[in-house]
């Protein structure tokens, strides 16, 4: 059974069937995706682990939750990865950034690498890797088996949609690496694309059809 976390708090269901309409505007969409990736961001990162921090309020002393380690690494798979990582970075301010540049080649839909480039000692830190449609799951795959190599304290899968077929791909390949998303959808087309969906992604998040 796949690690599958469906997000299904009402704000994020209302502003997803905004996003999902053919009429709805880029900069419209642009700033609903936006705003689910924060609350979609704020259930991913609920297991953060906190340590305690000895701080002064005005009026006394106390030890405070504080989290603990090195800060965490947001990784966007270009380019419409870009969009969740900006909401998540409003949750997650100092978080540090990786981009994974992958196309996916439209006869074989198999993902090719063109760009990489993450931050250090990611041994010691959380991943969490954002791309808003899991689709066929060979871009998500492959984005991930490069930062799994890197051995991260953890990892997650962070999208928008996902197609039950995509699902089922990645966990036969990374079976402990859990997804969270806002809808599991019926199926994939034979272009590869989810539906009912929301188109592609990218075009709809930078205005490029
Ligand atoms: N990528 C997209 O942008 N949309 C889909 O439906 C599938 C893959």
């Amino acid at each position: 059974m796949a690690d599958v976390t469906v997000i299904d708090h009402p704000l994020v269901q209302h502003k997803l069937t905004l996003m999902r309409r053919k009429e709805t505007p880029t900069n419209v969409f642009r700033q609903l995706l936006e705003e689910i990736s924060m609350l979609m961001g704020y259930e991913v990162t609920r297991d953060l682990p906190l340590s305690k921090e000895r701080i002064e309020t005005p009026l006394t002393e106390m030890d405070a939750p504080v989290l603990a380690g090195k800060k965490v690494v947001l990784v966007s798979i270009l380019r419409a990865g870009d969009g969740i990582l900006s909401g998540c970075l409003k949750l997650l301010p100092s978080a540090r950034v990786g981009h994974i540049g992958l196309y996916r080649d439209p006869k074989t839909l198999v993902a090719v690498e063109y760009y990489f480039k993450i931050p250090e000692e990611i041994e010691d830190r959380d991943v969490i890797v954002v791309d808003p449609m899991l689709a066929t799951g060979n871009s998500a795959i492959a984005a991930v088996e490069r930062i799994a190599e890197l051995k991260p304290k953890s990892l997650k899968f962070l999208c928008l949609l996902a197609a039950p077929e995509g699902i089922a791909e990645f966990h036969d390949a990374h079976p402990n690496v859990p997804i969270y998303t806002a809808s599991v959808d019926e199926k994939l087309n034979e272009k590869g694309y989810i539906l009912p969906g929301l188109g592609d992604a990218g075009d709809r998040l930078f205005g490029t059809k």
